[in-house]
């Protein structure tokens, strides 16, 4: 892996100013919402597992510890959520989801306890439709929650669940405005705090009102589901980049989860899109089984001062500047008054890319500091970005005037 040196030396230079404290105040719009969440972090086993076998109750405690042991927990990491495949086939006598007992002997409410140990906190999954999107066997699906809502929220509510990823198989084309708002309400009728994660693919175009009354959905997918390949990552880069305006503070535009280090990109890639992911605020939800996890792949989700961009509480997503000879340029106001700026070279040849600082939206300036969020090493210069980028890669600063 190459995180390193994978830009020409010594060729960085830059340029930034001041209008950095200006051009954010629109911003601020969101300052208001002090406990808003931040784009949702943590861990999902879909990515990894899909339905398989070893999807289940031991792979999950040991997610959770691995959380504690790999530094995942101090980087921000806090959700360790189950997808798809955890339920019985069947409601109970009552009509209550049940967990399958095969994979999840010990029930759901005693591992979100055991989650809830570790200081972290827990998320379910279902559908907004009949039964659940894992193909039916047997004729049968996992019962999803239209038409439960109530009760299924209850019953999550008494398992102690933080967070539920809400999906739309099986949805009998009921009207998804409705199938949302129901599960919302019913969310909230619990009175616990549950993260409402929507997951309808993008398809109603819910980034116009799934995060306002009275829906107030805190995330909704805006793209179908990613895999493992750069061109998935890609093809949903540029599908999410576009609706900037759409998320704000505690409400957010989901590209789907991760895939760094399941083995299909490279590092280079994984690095652009970890990088991509967190300059559009983006939910940060690891996708690879994290016992297995290789170091480099780590040291990618672990980077500190990227994870900051995607957490910063100014809560804007970062805006593309530039789309543009397979060069895109986004740029991301911080609370700070700085601004974090990503140069992605999408194409498959090396390329030498320039950014002024009028394109970043800042003034020209004597002088001003340039962090490189992957060298981890500051830059002074005159109000420009030059550098070199390998096929696929990016580069990433946080600029200031001071
Ligand atoms: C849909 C979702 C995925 C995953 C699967 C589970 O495809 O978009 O993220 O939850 O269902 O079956």
């Amino acid at each position: 892996m190459k995180l390193k040196n994978h830009r020409r030396a010594g060729w960085l230079r830059t340029a930034v100013s001041f209008a950095v404290v200006s051009v954010i105040s629109a911003g601020a719009a969101a300052a208001g919402a002090a406990s808003a969440p931040l784009p949702q972090m943590g861990f999902n086993n879909w990515n990894s597992t899909h339905c398989r076998d070893e999807f289940d109750e031991a792979m999950i405690r040991g997610v959770a510890d691995k959380f504690i042991s790999l530094g995942l927990k101090d980087a921000g990491y806090t959700y360790v959520n189950v997808d798809d495949c955890w339920a019985n086939w069947q409601r109970d006598k009552d009509g209550a989801l049940q967990a399958n007992p095969k994979r999840f002997p010990g029930g759901i409410k005693a591992l979100a306890a055991y989650i809830h140990e570790h200081g972290l906190k827990f998320g379910l999954y279902s559908s907004a439709g009949t039964s659940t999107c894992e193909p039916l066997q047997e004729n049968r699906g996992f019962p999803g929650g239209l038409g439960h809502e109530k009760q299924d929220a209850a019953t999550f509510a008494s398992w102690d669940v933080d967070y539920l990823k809400y999906d739309n198989c099986n949805n009998n084309k009921v009207d998804a405005h409705k199938r949302y708002l129901d599960m919302a309400n019913a969310l909230r009728a619990t009175h616990r705090q549950i993260f409402f994660s929507m997951c309808e693919w993008g398809e109603n175009k819910p980034w116009l009102w799934a995060g306002k009354p009275p829906v107030s959905a805190q995330s909704w997918r805006t793209t179908g589901d990613i895999t493992d390949t750069y061109a998935s990552m890609l093809k949903i880069f540029k599908q999410n980049v576009v609706l900037d305006k759409y998320a704000s503070l505690g409400h957010w535009n989901d590209p789907d989860m991760l895939e760094v280090g399941n083995g299909g990109m490279t590092d280079v890639e994984y690095q652009s899109h970890f990088s991509l992911w967190a300059i559009m605020a983006s939910p940060l939800l690891v996708g690879t089984d994290i016992r297995k996890i290789k170091p480099d792949a780590l040291q990618i989700l672990l980077n500190k001062e990227v994870i900051a961009v995607d957490q910063d509480p100014l809560g804007v997503q970062g805006k593309q500047v530039r789309d543009a000879d397979g060069i895109h340029v986004i740029v991301k106001p911080m609370k700070d008054g700085s601004r974090a700026v990503a140069v992605f070279n999408e194409t498959d040849a090396a390329v030498d890319a320039s950014v002024t600082a009028k394109e970043i939206g800042l003034k020209a300036a004597a002088k001003y500091k340039v962090r490189d969020l992957w060298q981890h090493s500051d830059a002074s210069g005159d109000g420009s970005i030059k550098v070199n980028l390998p096929a696929h890669a990016i580069a990433m600063y946080r600029i200031s005037n001071n």
